[in-house]
């Protein structure tokens, strides 16, 4: 793989996205891997990420030079670049001043990096120290108002850097830089493509469950449908899939699972209600982390169940279910802590909210990708449109859009609402443009309205549309107001318990994209 080392921030997983856009295959390491745990992994080539620090700072992120030794070839952007010019004898300067945002480029050298480059553009910088001086043996190919070296490189060496962030889209040459250093500098073959994952996937699954048996937690969403429909490629019959109806389903799931999924890839199906149990266990609970927990607990003493019911029914005294497989996505590994030095945001349920106690051995097919690949993958498969193309919906489901406690009647009144949205925003060709859409309850919250000649005192719906490449990060979506207009018309006019429908206008960062 190309190894990305993370310097915290964001930009690793963007970089790491880019890389794989340039059809190679990359991983995010933290960035107190050692040169030895890097080597370790057979690197094809390394790429050191922008981050947060100043290489002055205490305690600051720092490269060991022994890494410019091992003949992988590496590119330093922006805090990287930094690092790297400093363990290799450049000098880095404690400028004070920072330039941020679109800046000029002066190009002097095209090099590898920059090859077919304009003498002038424009990139993304976003740094406060600068490179002053190139180490020895390096050539400057280029500079900036505030970057007297903003590009370098040593070519025999394999050795490059560059001071913006080529993974944004606001450096419109990014990519190509990007694939400069990948197919010219690290000498790399664009050959990293879905059909290689699946074949590589399926070896593994094979490889990991043997003949034992296996079930699937099907979703009806794109990630487990993948995850299944991989899985049954890889051992067919051996597969159990079990749709959870844990009640926190928006209207008519179910029965598009089966229609969808089961219909074309005739995959052994078990549903089960377990709706009761759901509601029980998070009645009384109001918070966030605290229901995640619940949820998830409580989908794998399921999947517990339903494992036995499996090996009952198949009148094999003595065998056991021993795999579960989960459509885990590389987002929700780095999100719920999982690539260390990460911040736990929230706890996936299919991550970080899983009991100790786990009787299974889990089965990630998906694990390292984004959700874009995931559909390339899909599509690959077989697997039909209607659920490639599905918006995300989080596992736990209305549980985490139901602000307050979880209860029945609040569950009919959130799917109601939902219902009319997802009808209108189908009806308007909405789909494919925005992301997902979560509707939200703030179920604790009243206010007052009137309707006829009445007062009421009902609660508010929450609209979240929101536009997002991986849902590392999102916008909210700028919908037509008159498909509000009619969505908040419809949902205070069919939903007694609503008298108020408002917009959430926030970007991810800060907020999340889901409330909970
Ligand atoms: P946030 O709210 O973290 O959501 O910005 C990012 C994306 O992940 C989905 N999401 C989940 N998906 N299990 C899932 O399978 C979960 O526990 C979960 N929580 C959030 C969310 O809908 C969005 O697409």
């Amino acid at each position: 793989p190309v190894l990305v080392v993370d310097f915290g921030a964001q930009y690793a997983q963007l970089i790491a996205r880019r890389v794989r856009e340039a059809s190679v295959y990359s991983e995010i390491v933290p960035h107190t891997a050692t040169v030895a745990d890097l080597l370790a992994k057979d690197p094809a080539a390394i790429i050191l990420s922008g981050g947060p620090s100043s290489v002055y700072a205490d305690g600051a992120p720092f490269v060991d030079p022994a890494l410019f030794e091992a003949g992988v070839p590496v590119l330093g952007i922006c805090y990287g670049f930094q690092a790297m010019a400093q363990a290799l004898g450049g000098t880095v300067a404690q400028t004070g001043r920072r330039e941020y945002g679109g800046t000029a480029l002066e190009v002097s050298a095209t090099g590898t990096v920059l090859a077919g480059s304009p003498e002038q553009q424009t990139v993304w910088m976003s740094h406060g120290d600068a490179v002053h001086a190139a180490p020895e043996g390096f050539d400057v190919l280029a500079t900036s108002e505030g970057s007297p070296v903003a590009a370098f490189e040593n070519r025999e060496r394999r050795l490059f850097g560059v001071q913006w962030h080529p993974e944004v889209k606001h450096s419109p040459l990014g990519q190509k830089a990007l694939e400069n250093f990948l197919y010219e500098g690290a000498g790399l073959t664009p050959d990293w493509n879905p059909g290689n994952v699946i074949a590589e996937q399926v070896e593994r699954i094979r490889a990991q469950v043997g003949d034992a048996r296996v079930i699937c937690g099907l979703s009806g969403g794109v990630d487990s449908s993948v995850a299944a429909a991989l899985v049954q490629r890889a051992v067919g019959d051996q597969l159990t899939c079990v749709f959870v109806d844990h009640g926190l389903l928006r209207s008519g799931e179910a029965e598009q699972v089966e229609k969808d999924f089961v219909a074309s890839t005739g995959v052994r199906l078990k549903i089960v209600d377990a709706r009761a149990r759901f509601l029980q266990a998070l009645a009384g609970h109001t918070d966030p982390e605290t229901k995640r927990k619940i949820i998830g607990r409580e989908f794998i003493r399921v999947f517990e169940d339903a494992a036995r019911e499996v090996v009952a029914e198949s009148g094999e005294t003595g065998s056991e279910v021993k795999f579960l497989v989960q459509g885990t996505l590389y987002p929700d590994v780095v999100e719920s802590g999982g690539g260390e030095g990460a911040a736990n945001i929230k706890s996936h349920h299919n991550v970080g909210g899983l009991p100790d106690d786990l009787q299974f051995e889990l089965v990630e097919p998906l694990r390292a990708l984004f959700k874009d690949e995931v559909r390339a993958v899909g599509l690959e498969l077989g697997v039909p449109e209607a659920i490639v193309w599905r918006q995300p919906f989080p596992g736990p489901g209305l549980g985490i859009r139901i602000i307050g406690e979880v209860t029945a009647e609040r569950l009919d009144v959130l799917r109601a609402a939902d219902a009319i949205a997802r009808e209108e925003l189908t009806r308007a060709g909405l789909d494919r443009e925005i992301w997902q859409c979560p509707v939200v309850l703030l179920a604790d919250v009243r206010s007052v309205g009137v309707q006829g000649d009445g007062r009421t005192y009902g609660h508010p719906i929450v609209l979240r549309p929101v536009s997002s490449e991986d849902a590392m990060t999102a916008d909210w979506t700028r919908m037509p107001y008159d498909v509000l207009a009619t969505i908040s018309t419809r949902i205070t006019n069919e939903v007694p318990e609503v008298n108020r429908v408002v917009l959430d206008v926030t970007s991810k960062p800060p907020g999340t994209i889901e409330w909970e």
